[in-house]
């Protein structure tokens, strides 16, 4: 049964935490590991918000960890659905890293993580599509396709030459080169 789309805004989390002591290593900085855990949560139920359903996490794209966050900085975690395929959701998710006393906000981390919608028995389920309505999740919801081909060949789900999307941006950057070395 296809169910009723929804706006990708409905799906926005914002999750704020204070770093403390239990949550660092010995050089007083968060610790990763603890930092994919909060993006798990924020993702995990931006993703249930979209599917009003059981999610499990399916795959993580690359984070990376630009730069530290101290003891006692504010965290804040933005995660909001990108695109609905079948069962799986695309979630983007921005964090924040605060420091109150100085007055400083810096983005320390960015991800996308895809999650799939289960019934009780854990089986993939459809959930409704995802209808972005500014220009900035436009980009999002035109990107998905690409990112989910890229992840599904690295993850040996799908035959590189199943990857239609990325297939025509490499020959994009192909024809730009020769164009490049023509002129
Ligand atoms: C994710 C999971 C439900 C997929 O089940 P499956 O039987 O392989 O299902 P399918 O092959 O039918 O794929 C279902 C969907 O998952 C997506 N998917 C599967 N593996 C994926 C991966 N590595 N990355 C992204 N998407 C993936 C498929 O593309 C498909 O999406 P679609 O329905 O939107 O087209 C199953 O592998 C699972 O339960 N994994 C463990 C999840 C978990 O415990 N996470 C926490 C880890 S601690």
């Amino acid at each position: 049964m296809t169910r009723k789309p929804k706006p990708v805004k409905d799906s926005f989390v914002s999750m704020t935490e204070l770093v403390l002591p239990n949550d660092t290593n010995t050089l007083n900085n968060l610790m990763g590991g603890r930092m994919m855990h909060l993006m798990d949560v924020a993702a995990a139920i931006s993703a249930q918000r979209h599917s009003n359903r059981i999610v499990v996490t399916a795959s993580v794209d690359n984070v990376s960890f630009r730069e530290g966050i101290k003891l006692g900085s504010v965290i804040t975690l933005e995660a909001q659905v990108t695109r609905a395929f079948s069962s799986s959701m695309e979630v983007h998710i921005d964090v924040w890293s605060e420091d109150i006393p100085s007055g400083t906000k810096v983005k320390s981390n960015e991800a996308f993580f895809t999650f799939v919608a289960v019934d009780q028995s854990g089986r993939p389920i459809d959930v409704p599509d995802a209808v972005p309505e500014t220009a900035t999740e436009q980009a999002l919801f035109d990107g998905a396709l690409r990112r989910r081909q890229l992840r599904l060949v690295l993850g040996g789900r799908m035959a590189p030459q199943e990857a239609t999307e990325l297939k025509a941006l490499f020959d994009l950057v192909a024809q730009a080169a020769e164009d490049d070395t023509a002129s």
